[in-house]
């Protein structure tokens, strides 16, 4: 009998005396296993997680609002809350679910370390990016995260190429929401191969985002190398 595994997007959380050995002892951090921090993980993320803390640090954003679209697990949305955000929204409607991965690759790991540490400056919303920023059309952030979500407006996920596909118009009305919500920054990544190419020049002019400098790449779960871009007003 052949036993379906579960795909696991990003690594678990850390536990809280973990997260904050991250930044007070970085290299330390670092020496100790990074296989087992990942688990069976896809994507390692810590290497993107840590490019965006270091970009945020050099912005001195500290005490900045996050809001993290499409948060999976929560991975991103969860250390920025420890290391640097007064407050966090992470939005989540678990649609990737259809692609294979199972409940600890959406919002339960992330619940529970808000009941296990008391993270009240956390806010966590299941529901779609476009629902609920419709339902929020003042409300600003000042730094977003839209990482790995954006492509699959255009492709689906996995063998269900019409979960979440939309229209052109009705991406452009998105991306113009993701622009105004965001008050400062915004770090995009997304799979260049699923977008048409005049895509990051399209959501910049949608999003009224005036510059965008690339921080780096970081390899996709299928292998892929996918830029981490920082778009600001
Ligand atoms: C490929 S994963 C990327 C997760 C995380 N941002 C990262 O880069 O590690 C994309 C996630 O976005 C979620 N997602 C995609 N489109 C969404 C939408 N329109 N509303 C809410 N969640 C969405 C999926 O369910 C999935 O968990």
């Amino acid at each position: 009998m052949e036993i379906e595994t579960e795909r696991i997007y990003q690594p678990p959380l850390p536990d809280l005396g973990s997260a904050l050995s991250m930044v007070g002892d970085l290299p330390g951090f670092l020496h100790r296993s990074i296989d087992e921090k990942v688990g069976l993980a896809e994507r390692a993320c810590y290497d993107r997680y840590l490019r965006i803390l270091n970009a945020l640090e050099l912005r001195s954003a500290f005490g900045s609002s996050l809001l993290d679209l499409g948060c999976a697990n929560g991975f991103f949305a969860y250390l920025l809350t420890i290391h640097l955000c007064s407050r966090a929204t992470a939005v989540e409607d678990t649609r990737g679910s259809t692609a294979g991965y199972g409940k600890s690759a959406f919002l339960e790991p992330l619940r529970e370390a808000q009941r296990q540490y008391g993270l009240e400056q956390l806010e966590i919303v299941e529901q779609p990016i476009e629902t609920f920023l419709a339902s929020q059309p003042e409300r600003r952030w000042d730094v977003v995260l839209c990482l790995s979500v954006l492509h699959h407006l255009y492709t689906g996920y996995g063998d269900r190429p019409e979960v979440g596909r939309m229209e052109a118009g009705e991406r452009r009305r998105l991306f113009e929401a993701i622009g105004r919500a965001t008050s400062s920054v915004l770090y995009l990544e997304f799979d260049h191969g699923r977008v048409p190419d005049d895509f990051l020049d399209d959501f910049a002019s949608a999003g009224a985002f005036a510059h965008c400098q690339t921080l780096g790449s970081s390899s996709s779960a299928v292998g892929d190398l996918r830029n981490i871009y920082e778009l600001t007003k």
